[in-house]
């Protein structure tokens, strides 16, 4: 067992882990984040997409013992304290931009980091940063449609 320090969605978190466990398993098993899910396990779906330090990575295929000393986002870090919806969670509701739910962490989470770094994405830009995301619900004309309801909310000035 190895010492692991992050932080997670704001907090301070030291841990006990095994050499090889992994990031979303951290995650999910030992800090009850269940808003990552795992789709595929193999890299493929995006299901498990969470930023660290501000990128997206698939937690998946990420060892916890890799975000030691980083600064980790999970879906549950994106909302307001009172529980508000983040922009971009209300976009994906407005826009019907999800049915089954299962990709929409991993979903909202790529969009987050596409808006950190491109406030005002063009169609290609958000078809390339979603591209390691897989749904088998919406055909992804809705997904599309939320991530720019997003883009203009919070270029509006609604960051939370
Ligand atoms: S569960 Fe990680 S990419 Fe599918
Ligand atoms: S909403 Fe079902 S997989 Fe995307």
């Amino acid at each position: 067992m190895s010492s692991l320090n992050l932080e997670v969605n704001g907090r301070a978190v030291q841990l006990q882990v095994d050499s090889h466990r992994l990031l979303v398993e951290v995650l999910r098993e030992q800090l009850g984040l269940t808003g990552t899910h795992v789709g595929c396990d193999t890299s493929q779906c995006g299901a498990c997409t969470v930023l660290l330090d501000g990128q997206p990575v698939k937690s998946c295929t990420t060892l916890a013992l890799q975000a030691e000393g980083c600064r980790v986002t999970s879906v549950e870090g994106l909302a307001a304290q009172d529980g508000t919806r983040h922009a971009i969670q209300q976009a994906f509701v407005d826009c019907h931009g999800l049915q089954c739910g299962f990709c929409t962490p991993g979903m909202i989470m790529s969009t987050a980091a596409l808006l950190q770094r491109t406030p005002n994405p063009s169609d290609a830009q958000i078809a390339h940063a979603l591209e390691g995301n897989l749904c088998r619900c919406t055909g992804y004309v809705n997904i599309v449609a939320a991530v720019k309801q997003a883009a203009a909310t919070l270029a509006a000035g609604a960051t939370k």
